[in-house]
């Protein structure tokens, strides 16, 4: 387990355990089998934050699942928010597939929101979004998670796929910086 107390002199506080993450991600997972009895849904994480969730609730789920990731920029760091580019596409088709997002967080909606309109428009036959964390508070964008982890005040957080400066994806568990 990593060993960090500190990323760029920010400390971390500890807010969401290990042991929680995964008894909430068990459940996400049996959620997910029971909605999707019959059929095989497409799992897509949304890289990079999305890859530590997506490996652990695919784990979770006792269907046959495809898996494929997609990457946009982060427009945090642009100057000009509403420019979200889609840096990696699936090649998979999504027509008629039953495709579920999957974020490791969910804060002003603007990532989702880019996303959920590239997917509406290749006419799935469903689509759900799964995020661990929400962070309604700062929500620009009306968009909703389906499946959801925690709900949680504003601060920022790392750890478990997300980032501070590159720092702290690693973290088992999720922290606030001070
Ligand atoms: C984080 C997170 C989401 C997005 C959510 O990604 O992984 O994709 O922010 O924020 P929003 O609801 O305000 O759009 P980030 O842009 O930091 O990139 P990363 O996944 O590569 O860390």
């Amino acid at each position: 387990m990593p060993m960090l107390d500190e990323i760029n002199g920010r400390a971390l506080k500890p807010l969401i355990t290990e042991q929680q993450i995964s008894r909430r991600v068990h459940e996400l997972g049996q959620e997910i089998t029971r909605d999707y009895k019959g059929k095989s849904p497409l799992m897509l994480g949304i890289l990079k934050g999305g890859f530590i969730f997506l490996a652990d609730l695919v784990r979770q789920i006792g269907l046959e699942v495809e898996i494929d990731f997609l990457r946009v920029s982060s427009y945090r760091e642009s100057d000009s928010p509403g420019e979200i580019e889609l840096l990696q596409d699936t090649n998979i088709s999504l027509k008629e597939r039953d495709v579920i997002l999957v974020e490791d967080l969910l804060d002003t909606g603007g990532t989702l929101g880019f996303i959920r309109e590239i997917v509406l428009s290749r006419e799935p036959s469903s689509f759900k979004i799964c995020a661990f964390i929400d962070k309604r508070e700062r929500r620009e964008i009306e968009i909703k998670a389906d499946y959801l982890g925690f709900e949680i005040e504003e601060g920022f957080i790392v750890g478990y796929g997300t980032d501070y400066a590159e720092k702290g994806r690693n973290l088992p568990g999720i922290y606030v910086l001070d």
